[in-house]
């Protein structure tokens, strides 16, 4: 099986290399597991030129601003626009894009008077093209499985990462092989790979055991792996942190606020901080938060009661199907980066994450429960003194409200939790249910109904 070379075709040579996180070994390829061939530990992507010749901050940012006037589609991509902190292409045409990133960062009035933070804002990677900012990081992942020959691509996943990697493969005239836990996805995100000519399978086992599984498909088929275990993955990733410091000019906002599932999106976006505070485009890091459902709260648990050293594994179970992940494979990346930036882990509970979501909601914006943890894991952090009112905050909203509509269904007819321990709890929602109302076709019934809700 050919090793993921740099030096497979069509890649410039030497341009990255791959480094252990644990023992720090450096090479040009890596195995199909994407696991150090030393300490089985995990890797990433370094770039030995910029301790040569660090890139110029300023010369970066200009670049990086002018290439928005630019109609070449690797300009039009929101991840590819900095493709000077990424893998090198030999050309633009060897990049699968779907014109991904350049995602809005919207103020969040109403969520700023609930919290009492008035600089609240949230940057929407729902917004991208399969709906989740998985795409961010397939773009580059996808190229880069291309490049190096391979026909198929596979990933687990509990949904997002499904439908982005077969919305990529089939643009880049892969094939693709999702492993998704049977019953545990939303059918909106099966639904993607579906339509995307994935080669689905719904296996009888949660996406901890999906994940097991494609780490030994991987050794012994000649199949690509997509999860974010796949450091180009995380290297598209960071380009969210880059496009938010853009909008933001370059002034770090105090705090980032982030969902933790598998903990790849925390890792790469707290390396990319890294990277651009190494390179002088911000003065200082921000602190990177990253949020967790009580029920899949395995980074929590490693912090608290193992200082972080070991991964605590748990049975996961939530309703943000999204983050029901029991054993997070780059649980040790994301301790970096807890750690380097100063940050927070905290967990919420399932009512917390429905209200969370109903209040983004009535933003006009929504998000899917995965990513309504930010809102409940920020009022925690304030009543824990960690985030102060004066501080700016942004959000990480990762899909989008249509990724599960049976949540937000459940939420507003008021069957969300029928039949589950939190059913008593729950009522404390009832002020932001909006259920459907069923009618008469008539005037009268409709404009009385109107009456009744401008009292309400
Ligand atoms: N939010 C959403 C909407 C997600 O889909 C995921 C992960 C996360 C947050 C957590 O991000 O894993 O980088 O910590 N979804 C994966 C998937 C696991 O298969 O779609 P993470």
């Amino acid at each position: 099986m050919s090793p993921l070379s740099t030096s497979a075709p069509g890649v410039r040579q030497a341009a990255f290399r791959f480094r252990c996180i644990a023992c720090g070994t450096l090479n040009d390829s890596a195995s199909q597991d994407f696991r150090c061939a030393h300490c089985g530990d995990l890797l990433e992507i370094t770039y030995p030129r910029w301790k040569e010749a660090s890139p110029d901050a300023a010369k970066l940012k200009s670049t990086w601003r002018n290439r928005r006037l630019s109609l070449e589609p690797i300009d039009q991509s929101g991840v590819w626009r900095f493709r000077d902190l990424l893998p090198a292409l030999e050309s633009g045409q060897q990049a699968i894009t779907l014109g991904e990133g350049n995602t809005p960062l919207y103020e969040l009035p109403q969520c700023a008077r609930i919290t009492g933070v008035p600089r609240l804002f949230a940057k929407h990677q729902g917004l991208n093209p399969t709906g989740s900012f998985k795409d961010a990081g397939m773009t580059v992942a996808a190229t880069f499985a291309r490049l190096a020959g391979f026909r198929w691509v596979a990933c687990a996943s509990t949904g997002n990462t499904s439908a982005s990697m077969a919305a990529y493969a089939a643009r880049g005239g892969l094939r693709s092989l999702v492993l998704v836990p049977d019953g545990k996805i939303s059918w909106s995100k099966l639904s993607q790979a579906l339509d995307y000519g994935a080669v689905t399978c719904q296996l009888r086992t949660d996406f901890d055991g999906c994940l097991r599984l494609l780490q030994q498909l991987v050794l012994r088929a000649p199949v690509y792996q997509l999860n974010s275990i796949n450091p180009f993955r995380l290297e598209g990733q960071k380009t969210l942190a880059l496009e938010l410091l853009e909008q933001l000019d370059w002034q770090p906002p105090d705090h980032i606020i982030v969902p933790g599932g598998n903990l790849g999106n925390s890792s790469a976006i707290g390396k990319a901080l890294g990277e651009m505070h190494g390179l002088g485009l911000i003065s200082r890091l921000p602190k990177l938060s990253v949020i967790q459902a009580e029920g899949a709260n395995a980074l929590v648990r490693t912090l608290r009661e193992a200082g972080g050293k070991r991964l605590v594994s748990v049975q996961a179970e939530t309703r943000a199907t999204a983050v029901r992940i029991g054993n997070p494979a780059s649980w040790k990346k994301a301790v970096n980066v807890l750690e380097a930036t100063s940050g927070a882990c905290e967990q919420v509970t399932e009512i917390e994450i429905a209200q969370a979501k109903a209040e983004i909601g009535a933003e006009g914006i929504g998000c899917e429960p995965a990513s309504a943890v930010t809102l409940a894991g920020l009022k925690k952090l304030l009543k824990q003194g960690f985030v102060k009112p004066e501080e700016s905050v942004i959000l990480v909203l990762t899909g989008n409200l249509l990724k599960d509509p049976d949540f937000t269904l459940g939420f507003h007819r008021g069957d969300l939790f029928r039949g589950t321990p939190d059913e008593s709890a729950s009522a404390r929602l009832d002020p932001w249910r909006r259920p459907p109302i069923v009618l008469d076709a008539t005037l009268d019934a409709v404009i009385r109904t109107l009456e009744q809700a401008e009292k309400s």
